[in-house]
């Protein structure tokens, strides 16, 4: 069984700048011991609403990127979407303020041996923890083609360096504001039989996941994805965040993504809804 990412640790840190991008805050926080450990995939969880919160739930964001040896110290960047009331406060926090955080946290995309052709695709702020993949493979040598996705241009997330890193990059947008016009499984397909991609990786709402999912399933591509269950903890001990993934034993079993994820082969998750039927434990 897997437990809590061992190289996790909680830490004070200090926020260095909180800058709005499109739709979403770019976050960069000076904290000791996260990227020191930090690989593409991880995320960490911050407590919201200072010492006197009535927040108690930590909330989960991915890592954007790292960097345990910066000119500010070790630092880790995020990009937070403002939904509901942690999400608010976090982006309402100033340069100085400080937060409270445990990571880095969950599983890390694996990386192929060899250089091969891959695809990176991000639905809104799920393509932010995929630019730091992008240049690991890069360095890796192998070829990244990326697609990014939203329903407009103000909730695409493709800064300028991450687009310098990838050999390409084709944005969609549902309302036409940016790039071409539609979903990105309009393109995919014909993305991945140009690029012959060997290997995708994925993250973005579930809905997306699944349908890139049935693309990389019919064309026999391997397919990595990051869900975003929701998460009460991030820690293992809720159980809010169960999905059916099956073992290599063949067993599928009710894991937490926070632990057994948020990276997971896209083969071994069980996409219908709810518990599947063949599930261990399903009728006791
Ligand atoms: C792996 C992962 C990566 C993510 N990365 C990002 C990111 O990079 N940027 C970003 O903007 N967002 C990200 N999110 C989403 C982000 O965590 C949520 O948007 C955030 O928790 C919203 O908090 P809120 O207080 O604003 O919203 P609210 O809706 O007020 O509160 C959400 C809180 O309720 C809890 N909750 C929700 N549903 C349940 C449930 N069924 N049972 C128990 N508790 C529940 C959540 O865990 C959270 O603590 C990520 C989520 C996951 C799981
Ligand atoms: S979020 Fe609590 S067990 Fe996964």
């Amino acid at each position: 069984m897997i437990s809590i990412n061992q190289r996790a640790v909680t830490s004070e840190g200090k926020i260095l700048s909180n800058r709005k991008i499109g739709a979403y805050h770019h976050i960069i926080i000076e904290i000791e011991g996260i990227a020191e450990g930090a690989k593409p995939g991880n995320f960490i969880a911050i407590s919201v609403g200072g010492v006197e919160s009535n927040m108690p739930l930590r909330r989960i964001f991915a890592i954007y990127r790292s960097k345990a040896q910066s000119k500010y110290g070790s630092i880790v960047e995020i990009i937070v979407a403002e939904s509901g009331k942690g999400s608010a406060w976090l982006t309402r926090q100033i340069e100085g303020s400080t937060l409270y955080i445990t990571g880095p946290l969950g599983t890390s995309f694996p990386i192929p041996a060899d250089p091969i052709n891959v695809a990176i695709i991000g639905g809104g702020y799920g393509a932010a923890p995929l630019f730091d993949l992008a240049e690991t493979l890069k360095n890796k040598g192998c070829r990244v083609d990326a697609l990014i996705g939203a329903a407009t241009s103000a909730k695409i997330f493709a800064p300028l360096e991450g687009k310098r890193t990838v050999n390409s990059i084709t944005i969609t947008t549902e309302d036409g504001s940016a790039g071409k016009k539609g979903r990105i499984t309009d393109v995919l397909e014909d993305l991945l039989k140009e690029n012959q991609i060997e290997l995708i990786y994925s993250c973005g709402p579930m809905g997306m996941l699944k349908a890139v999912h049935e693309i990389a399933e019919r064309l026999s591509i391997a397919h990595q994805i990051s869900v975003e269950e929701s998460m009460a903890c991030g820690i293992g001990i809720c159980m809010t965040c169960v999905l059916p993934i099956r073992g290599d034993d063949g067993i599928v079993r009710m894991l937490r993504s926070c632990i057994d994820g948020p990276v997971i082969d896209g083969e071994k998750l069980i996409w219908s809804e709810g518990i599947p039927p063949e599930t261990l434990g399903r009728h006791l």
